[in-house]
């Protein structure tokens, strides 16, 4: 049966306003017979499950350096790495000494700021954990409460102001991109010169991911095709505004997805090979 035909009556747009009631139908209108829970619930079980990976990593703060073992390989949860623990484990770039805990807490603030911000998260949060409203055409869990809750207050107040802070973020997530692409370059470095290792082609993944994501954002697409009275006599920010639009930000939330995955299996990885547990098979 379509969702059509589970309609009660006719389909009337419902205006919402910041400070007027929430949208979505009532809490007693059923309009979907599909399976619309199972997307919500493997969305906060995958983001919960790569916060839990993220804290642990974070807090293991050693072998995020495989040196010891002839690889240039960094984890890109501790790039730039740049606090006194670095230089113990090897790493040259390190020598803040003032930072006591490890070093991903100073990096992760910044990546940790983009992602949380970021307008394909926000819908991904506000669905799975706040359930407001947890998919289309379903109440948002937001109208059984009471006082605030019940209106739409949008991103005008704090916390959800912060979120307004993205188009910022995005240039700090610019630079950490390009650190992460000079960390794929260092992992092509082997004790006796060039060489490809299965770590190199994770590193490299995980850069090109990490810019699929980066250049998709929808900040990104303001700087190309924003500002402007007429795209058309633009003709290079056009041309640029249109191949970012189609090629990266129409598949970003499948690129946010592969970026985050991709960051767990590098530092997994990186660990593995660090600590010894694993050899890092040389390709050539
Ligand atoms: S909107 Fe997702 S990174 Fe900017």
């Amino acid at each position: 049966m379509s969702l059509a035909q589970h309609l009660e009556g006719p389909a009337r747009p419902a205006t919402v306003r910041v400070g007027g009631p929430r949208g979505g139908p009532p809490l007693s209108t059923v309009l979907r017979r599909d399976n619309w829970r199972l997307q919500p619930v493997l969305v906060a079980l995958g983001l919960l499950g790569f916060v839990a990976y993220v804290v642990w990593a974070a807090n293991r703060n050693g072998a995020f350096y495989a040196g010891s073992v002839g690889r240039d390989y960094l984890s890109p949860l501790y790039s730039p790495c740049i606090t006194h623990s670095c230089i113990s484990s090897g790493y040259v770039w390190g020598g803040w000494s003032w930072w006591r805990v490890s070093p991903a807490w100073l990096i992760l603030i910044f990546p940790g700021a983009f992602r949380a911000t970021c307008y394909y998260y926000r819908k991904a949060y506000y669905r799975s954990f706040w359930l407001s409203p947890p998919a289309c055409a379903v109440a948002d869990a937001g109208s059984t409460g009471s006082g605030l809750r019940q209106h739409y207050s949008g991103e005008t107040r704090f916390p959800l102001l912060w979120n307004n802070i993205h188009r910022y973020t995005w240039y700090f997530a610019l630079i950490f991109a390009g650190i992460l692409t000079w960390d794929a370059i260092a992992a092509f470095r082997f004790p006796n010169g060039i060489g490809l290792g299965v770590g190199t082609i994770l590193f490299v993944l995980n850069a090109i991911f990490i810019w699929a994501y980066t250049l998709g954002c929808h900040a990104g697409r303001h700087l190309c095709g924003g500002n402007l009275k007429r795209l058309s006599q633009a003709p290079i920010r056009r041309w640029w505004w249109k191949n970012v639009s189609s090629q990266l930000n129409a598949h970003h939330q499948l690129y946010a997805w592969l970026s985050l995955f991709s960051i767990i299996v590098t530092d997994l990885y990186t660990w593995l090979v660090a600590s010894g547990t694993i050899h890092d098979p040389r390709i050539f």
